[in-house]
């Protein structure tokens, strides 16, 4: 017994000294990710990182950060390496989809304003310039039609978008463009059917091209429901 621990304690000894020696003099430091959107997404992050660089990967925290996006915290020898050369090497990584992660730099983006393509799309309803597809609602039955987009809705979409419509969506932590505020839709009338059509059908950045996964008519009965909800009262 009396040797166990001696065995014990000279093995901790020398692993403390090899750490030391090993990461004498290193910095942590935090970079904060863009673009991680799967569970295969973080750890390809963390494992083509360290085959790029000589550094030690402390953790990923993905959810409770200050700024939201998920943060990276990474120890390294500044004597070798810079940050600067860690933020580019994160930026040549690919994740398994074939995306870019990106250190995200500044203030987080929340329900920004529409980009120029947006507007522009939204500005040109009915008018054939934007490869809008002329699209026209099949919907009879608009009740039972909205009572189905309301499951489907929280089935599908709510992660990303919040129950309500916000945009704060459980997953929505670590994306390029924030999902806007669906409300802006409400009661929005046929000439914004083709821009809704297209955007579920087509996806956008973060946001999944649903053409490939729920029919036109589960579409159609999506964008039905995303034109009742509501901005919420004020509590
Ligand atoms: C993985 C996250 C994610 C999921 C799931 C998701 N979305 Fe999105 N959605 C986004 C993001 C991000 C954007 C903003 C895209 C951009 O502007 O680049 C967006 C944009 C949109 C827009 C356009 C909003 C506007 O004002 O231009 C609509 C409409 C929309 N989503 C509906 C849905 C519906 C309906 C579902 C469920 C079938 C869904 N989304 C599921 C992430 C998601």
């Amino acid at each position: 017994m009396k040797k166990f621990l001696i065995f014990i304690v000279v093995y901790c000894c020398f692993n403390f000294f090899l750490f030391q020696t090993v990461f004498a003099g290193t910095v942590v430091e935090k970079f904060k990710i863009e673009g991680i959107r799967t569970i295969a997404s973080t750890k390809a992050l963390q494992s083509e990182l360290l085959k790029k660089l000589d550094v030690k990967i402390i953790d990923l925290n993905l959810k409770d950060t200050d700024s939201g996006w998920p943060v990276l915290k990474v120890e390294y020898d500044p004597d070798i390496i810079s940050k600067n050369k860690i933020e580019s090497a994160i930026g040549e990584i690919e994740d398994p989809a074939g995306h870019n992660y990106k250190v995200h730099k500044g203030p987080l983006i929340t329900n920004a304003a529409p980009l120029e393509e947006e507007s522009n799309a939204m500005m040109k309803f009915g008018d054939m310039t934007m490869d809008l597809k002329q699209v026209k609602n099949p919907t009879v039955d608009f009740d039972s039609s909205i009572s189905r987009g309301k499951d489907m809705f929280a089935k599908n979409c709510a992660k990303c978008h919040g129950l309500s419509g916000n945009g704060y969506g459980v997953v929505a932590h670590g994306f390029t463009t924030w999902p806007k505020q669906l409300w802006v839709w409400h009661k929005a009338d046929s000439s914004a059917d083709s821009y809704l059509f297209w955007i579920l059908e087509n996806g956008k950045s973060d946001m999944p091209p649903w053409g490939l996964i729920l029919s036109e008519d589960e579409r159609w009965d999506l964008i039905n429901y995303i034109k009742t909800i509501k901005k919420p009262e004020e509590s």
